[in-house]
Order: C-alpha cells, then structure tokens, then sequence
C-alpha cells in the first residue's frame, strides 16, 4: 500500500504551498515580513474601500487578533490566488464567492492587443426566484500600466462590490 504514504506526502506538500496566514518566517501572501504585510494591508484596505482591517479581521479581548481565520480573510485570500496570481499567469480565471446558500460566479480573460485589449470580466449572480435567469454582468476593465502588476485596485478601484452596487 504505497500510495497511502505518498497521499499523505502530496497532502503535505499541496498544503505548505498555500499556508494559511504568517509562516515561520512572518511571510504571508501580501508581504515578505510583517513590515511588509501591514503596508500591503493598508494598501488593500484601501484598494477595496473598505471602512477597516476589521471587514476581515476580528478583535478578541480589545485587541486585533490577525492571525485568526475570517470567512472574508478567506475570498480575500481566493481572490488574491485566482485574481492576482491565475490570471497574471495564465491570462485568465474563474472564482466562485459563496453567499449564504447560493454562489456568485467571477471570471475574468485577459486581452493583451487589439481594440478590445484589456481584463473582460464577468459576474454570474444567481437567479432570485425559481424560473428565473441568473443575472451577468460583464465590464472591461484596462490593463495596468507596462511592467505593473495587476492588483486588486486594478479591478476595484476603491469600491468592494464595484459591479454589482453601482
Ligand atoms: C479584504 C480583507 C482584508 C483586509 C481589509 C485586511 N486584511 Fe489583513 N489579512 C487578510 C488575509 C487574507 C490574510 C492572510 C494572509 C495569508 O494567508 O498569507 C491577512 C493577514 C494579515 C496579517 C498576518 C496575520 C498572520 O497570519 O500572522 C496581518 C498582521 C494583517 N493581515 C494586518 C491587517 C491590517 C493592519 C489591516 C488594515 C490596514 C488588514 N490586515 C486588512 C485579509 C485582509
Ligand atoms: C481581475 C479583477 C479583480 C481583481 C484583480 C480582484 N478582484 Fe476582487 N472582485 C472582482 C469582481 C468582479 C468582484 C465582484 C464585484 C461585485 O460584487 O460587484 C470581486 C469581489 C471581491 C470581494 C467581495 C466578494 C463577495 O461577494 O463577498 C472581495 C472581498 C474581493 N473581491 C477581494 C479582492 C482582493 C483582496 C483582491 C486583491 C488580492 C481582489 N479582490 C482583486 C474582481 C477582481
């Protein structure tokens, strides 16, 4: 039975390539150090519009516990993996949000030339009441500049919810 051990070994290795949170060395997906990480933080606070750190993290006892898993620190942390990383990478992604019992479809290609060049999004929102269609929206959105990274101000611009709550 030697595939029982290098299951569990495929396990291991799959799961320290996404740790959750700060490993040993206080890396986290948005920074090498902490230094780093609060300065990327701030930025993303920023980058989604949101009123504070705690639209993802949560206070125990007076004080910001950060490393404590959140449902928001999670899609924060998908959208970063299929967003920032897939779609650099392979030029395009999908992601499923769950919302309560239902779930919000988010695609995105990539086009580098041509008239149409640019991120092509779209958002599957479910359909409200039996019978009905689900709702897309889709939006253009530019590619950043030469040489910069795309981020998440590249698509949000200062707003969380920048399709569905024009
Ligand atoms: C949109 C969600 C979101 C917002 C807003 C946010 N964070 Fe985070 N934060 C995350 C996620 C996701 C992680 C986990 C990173 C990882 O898994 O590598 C994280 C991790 C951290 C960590 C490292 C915790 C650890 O695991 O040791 C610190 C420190 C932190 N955030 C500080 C802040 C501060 C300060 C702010 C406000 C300026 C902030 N965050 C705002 C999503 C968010
Ligand atoms: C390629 C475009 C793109 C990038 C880059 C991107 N996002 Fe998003 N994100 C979207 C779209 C589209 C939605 C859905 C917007 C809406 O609901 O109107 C969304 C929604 C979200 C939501 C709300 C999900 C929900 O419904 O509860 C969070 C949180 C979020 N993004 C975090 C991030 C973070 C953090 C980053 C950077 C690591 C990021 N996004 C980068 C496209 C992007």
């Amino acid at each position: 039975m030697r595939w029982i051990p290098s299951l569990c070994l495929m396990l291991l290795i799959t799961g320290a390539w996404t740790p959750l949170g700060a490993d040993d060395d206080g890396r986290t997906i948005w920074g090498d150090d902490l230094r780093s990480t609060l300065k990327a933080m701030k930025k993303v606070q920023r980058s989604l519009g949101v009123k504070s750190c705690l639209h993802c993290h949560v206070k125990q006892d007076g004080k910001v516990k950060y490393e404590i898993e959140t449902e928001h620190k999670e899609i924060a942390r998908s959208m970063y993996y299929a967003f920032v990383d897939t779609l650099a990478n392979t030029g395009k992604a999908r992601l499923e949000v769950g919302h309560d019992s239902t779930s919000v479809l988010i695609s995105a290609v990539r086009k580098l030339k041509g008239e149409d060049a640019g991120i092509h999004l779209r958002v599957v929102l479910p359909a409200k009441n039996k019978g009905k269609e689900p709702t897309t929206l889709s939006r253009r959105i530019d590619l950043p500049g030469k040489d910069q990274p795309i981020e998440c101000g590249t698509c949000h611009g200062g707003k969380l919810h920048f399709l569905t709550q024009e």
